[in-house]
């Protein structure tokens, strides 16, 4: 392990004015979202697909990285390059989702453990010689509901996240570690603020327990909000407030950075939630985006209506939302900006 490459790397990843394209549907994640916007989910046109994202026109001045899917890593873009070569070209890092995906958790009905342990060492050797990848990123499914998450259930994936962690670290791929409390559901955000309370709390205990490095590692959180059928929505000073109150409460200061999820949020409402918690004052992390929906969503649908003709266009959707999310990591995003988007 080199500690010097794991905080160069984390630093990098949550530079001032940059965050993270997740871009790492499952297979089965991205026919749920090429279902919604009728396009056949093949091979080839998730690699289309990609291939528009990518290559889009200076990305790199808002993304630090992308997130990418095991088949993703291994695609080529139209031009017959990688596409880890493709985002390190650009100066952008290649990321890669190396979680198997959140299976049921034995004895415990309406909860999820996340797998993919197993030959992961082997599995971080190859992205890491063969592709490049400098971050790698785990997922943990946390669901509030009658008498969830239990202790049981936030136990077992945090230890799963640490023991990810640490295989990441021996190879000085930074970990970003999201353990992601659903919004599913109709909890207040006193709900949300407790759930994600206790499983930072047991995550950063994990994480230290099996000496993992927090400067050369990143939290990929959910911010605490009000559950999606929730009769009172939260707004967004509440939403900037309960979160950051939150990861004070839960996260060491010596972490590299914090970047969020956005969970079924809408495209401008996640970016303003994480524009005004960067309008507050002593948070110790700096504050940035990981997001797939929230920042892909627009670009998606164009490209759907058309997949030859609509490229740029759709690269133009997407290269407005990395700039707007940039704004935002900056505290500089306002509404009235998005008056100026063109799709
Ligand atoms: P959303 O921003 O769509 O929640 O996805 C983020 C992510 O990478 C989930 O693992």
């Amino acid at each position: 392990m080199n500690t010097d490459i794991l905080k160069k790397t984390a630093k990098q990843i949550v530079a001032s004015g940059k965050g993270i394209i997740a871009a790492d549907e499952s297979n089965p994640t991205c026919q749920k979202r090429f279902d919604a916007v009728g396009v056949a989910c093949t091979e080839e046109n998730r690699r289309a697909y990609r291939d528009m994202l990518l290559t889009t026109e200076g990305l790199e001045h808002y993304v630090s990285g992308v997130i990418l899917y095991d088949e993703t890593i291994r695609q080529r873009s139209s031009t017959g390059e990688r596409f880890p070569d493709v985002l390190t070209k650009k100066g952008m890092l290649p990321g890669i989702k190396v979680d198997i995906g959140a299976k049921d958790l034995a004895l415990h009905s309406g909860e999820k453990v996340t797998e993919g342990l197993d030959g992961l060492r082997e599995r971080l050797a190859e992205y890491k010689k063969t592709y490049g990848a400098m971050f790698a990123k785990w997922r943990a499914v946390i669901t509030i509901g009658d008498g969830i998450p239990t202790d049981a259930c936030i136990h077992a994936n945090a230890h799963a996240m640490a023991r990810y962690a640490a295989l990441c670290q021996e190879v000085d791929i930074v970990p970003i570690v999201e353990p992601e409390v659903l919004i599913d559901g109709n909890h207040m955000i006193e709900a949300c603020y407790e759930a994600t309370e206790k499983t930072l709390k047991k995550t950063f205990e994990e994480l230290a327990g099996q000496d993992v490095i927090l400067e050369g590692t990143i939290l990929k959180a959910s911010m605490v909000i009000a559950g999606k059928k929730a009769a009172k929505q939260s707004s967004v000073e509440e939403v900037a407030r309960e979160t950051v109150r939150c990861l004070k409460a839960s996260v060491p200061s010596d972490l590299a950075g914090v970047v969020f999820l956005s969970g079924g949020q809408g495209d401008e409402q996640a970016t303003a939630n994480l524009n005004e918690m960067n309008k507050l004052e002593g948070v110790p992390w700096p504050l940035s985006f990981s997001y797939a929906r929230a920042i892909q969503n627009p670009a998606l649908k164009i490209w759907a209506a058309d997949t030859k003709g609509n490229i740029g266009k759709a690269q133009e959707a997407l290269l407005f939302r990395s700039k707007m999310n940039s704004l935002a990591t900056m505290g500089k995003y306002s509404d009235d900006m998005e008056k100026r988007r063109t799709y």
